[in-house]
């Protein structure tokens, strides 16, 4: 324990969505914090909200023993976005003002933000404000940019991977074409990989505009070839020109009208959010959480924990911030599964 690190104060927030695998993070950072460098951890209750209303308490390792395999966050979470402006002048925004105060009165000496796309990007602008701020990443839909994968991804890619899997069984004996619905904000990660795993015949996710009569004719050409059921897998995420509420309920009617087959629609919603990380979750951000700790007793703030090639690295908020991890049209895997027959609407 260095005499450099013992006695800090780190701040620690989760913010947006929850997802499987934040409190392995919380304890991967706080456990490195407390029993390596002898740091204290604060927790801050429901994310940036916490901070604005300096609601916060002291976690103990103890504290943080039993947490791994928990769902959820123990800190809590909101979807508050302290810089919001909502048509005010900067100097008329008062959030990020507070949160400074509070920072200076809690004396903490970093802030660790556990989150997605909004919550990193409110990292960036605290960490500009001149508080030492740490990032990392975490979100079921996996489009930080920076980062080959965020944790939360194969927790959710599992449990939809699952519910295709029991898809099938309808599909297949009431000869049916069911359509499933996962989650992912506007990119298609969640869809293609689950839409991989549990064997969709049609995946759409919003990187590649799909055309309804395409996807019409495919289906109708696996009837005439004595399959008379599908699976199509879509992302939240992709075009719904009809009023229907869900994109799913649009594709269903639309397939219905279009070829006569019968189909059914499955919304799968927080179902794939929640829960107990998968193992691989729970190492990534455990990885994440100790590194983390490590980064801030070297004081390399301003920076995102990042994995790159299976090898933990960093990148800076300044680089993350405002950008989306879309899906590439052109990955090698969207072509071997091109290759394979899978069709992508188009
Ligand atoms: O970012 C995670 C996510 O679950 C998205 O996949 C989804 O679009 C969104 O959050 C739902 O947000 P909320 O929890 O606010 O309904």
């Amino acid at each position: 324990m260095s005499r450099k690190t013992n006695g800090m104060r780190i701040g620690i927030l989760t913010a947006g969505g929850d997802c499987p695998g934040i409190n392995a993070a919380i304890r991967g950072v706080g456990k490195t914090a407390i029993i390596k460098y002898g740091m204290k951890l604060i927790g801050i209750s429901d994310g940036f909200t916490g901070m604005i209303n300096k609601e916060y308490s002291e976690l103990t390792e103890r504290d943080l023993s039993g947490i791994l395999t928990l769902g959820g966050t123990i800190l809590g979470t909101s979807r508050e976005k302290p810089f919001k402006n909502n048509g005010k002048k900067k100097s008329e925004i008062k959030k990020p003002v507070l949160i400074k105060e509070h920072y200076e009165q809690m004396e903490l000496d970093c802030l660790v933000c556990i989150g997605g796309n909004g919550t990193l990007k409110t990292a960036h602008l605290l960490s500009q404000e001149g508080l030492n701020v740490i990032g990392i990443p975490k979100t079921i839909d996996n489009d930080v940019w920076g980062t080959d994968i965020t944790f939360g991804f194969d927790s959710a890619v599992n449990i939809a991977a699952e519910a295709i899997d029991r898809l099938h069984s309808t599909a297949n004996s009431h000869k049916r074409i069911m359509i499933i619905e996962v989650m992912g904000h506007n990119a298609g990660w969640i869809a293609l990989y689950s839409g991989i795993a549990g064997g969709g015949d049609v995946i759409l996710i919003p990187e590649i505009p799909y055309k309804e009569e395409k996807i019409a004719e495919y289906l109708l050409h696996r009837v005439e070839e004595n399959k008379p059921y599908s699976i199509v897998v879509v992302a939240e995420g992709i075009r719904n020109p009809g009023k229907e509420k869900s994109v799913a309920q649009y594709l269903s009617n639309r397939i219905f009208e279009m070829t006569g087959l019968e189909t059914r629609e499955t919304v799968l919603g927080y179902i794939q959010r929640g829960g107990t990380p998968s193992p691989m979750d729970r190492v990534l951000a455990t990885r994440y959480g100790t590194a983390a700790a490590d980064m801030i007793a070297a004081k390399d703030f301003s920076k995102m924990v990042a994995l790159k090639k299976n090898e933990i690295t960093s990148v800076r908020l300044e680089d993350v911030a405002g950008k989306i991890k879309m899906v590439d049209p052109d990955d090698p895997l969207i072509i071997h599964l091109k290759n394979m027959g899978t069709s992508f609407g188009t």
